[in-house]
């Protein structure tokens, strides 16, 4: 039989393991949405790797200072030949998270 403070470890390990798997579950999904997300809404222009060799435009890659600039709002808002593009502010994070992860350099 369990006593009381072999119970609460238990429990406490539980909880432990469940929220580590959680963490990594919704991370790797997110990833795999800003992937997604990218290649179906940003590549035909920017390109697959983020060089701008996109299938309808030909622009600049995303270089070093393209980061500096507040990315997000280009997005929502749209800047220059680039249209506002409707996404909700997860699939932002997301995809924005995806960009900086492979093409930041
Ligand atoms: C129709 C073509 C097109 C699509 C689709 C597109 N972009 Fe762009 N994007 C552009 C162009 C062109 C620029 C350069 C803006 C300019 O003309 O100054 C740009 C610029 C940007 C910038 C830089 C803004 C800055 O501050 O310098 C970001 C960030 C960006 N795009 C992200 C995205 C993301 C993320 C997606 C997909 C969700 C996307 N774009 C889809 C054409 C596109």
């Amino acid at each position: 039989m369990l006593n009381g403070a072999t119970a609460r470890a238990a429990i406490l390990g539980t909880l432990l393991t469940l929220a580590l798997f959680s963490v990594l579950f919704v991370t790797s999904a997110a990833a795999q949405d800003g992937k997604q997300i990218f290649n179906n809404r940003c590549a035909l222009c920017h390109g697959a790797d983020g060089d701008g060799k996109g299938v309808i435009m030909q622009i600049a890659p995303f270089g070093p200072d393209f980061w500096k600039a507040n990315d997000d709002a280009a997005i929502a808002k749209g800047k220059g030949r680039m249209p506002a593009i409707a996404l909700s502010p997860e699939e932002t994070k997301a995809v924005v998270e995806y960009m900086k992860a492979n093409f930041k350099k």
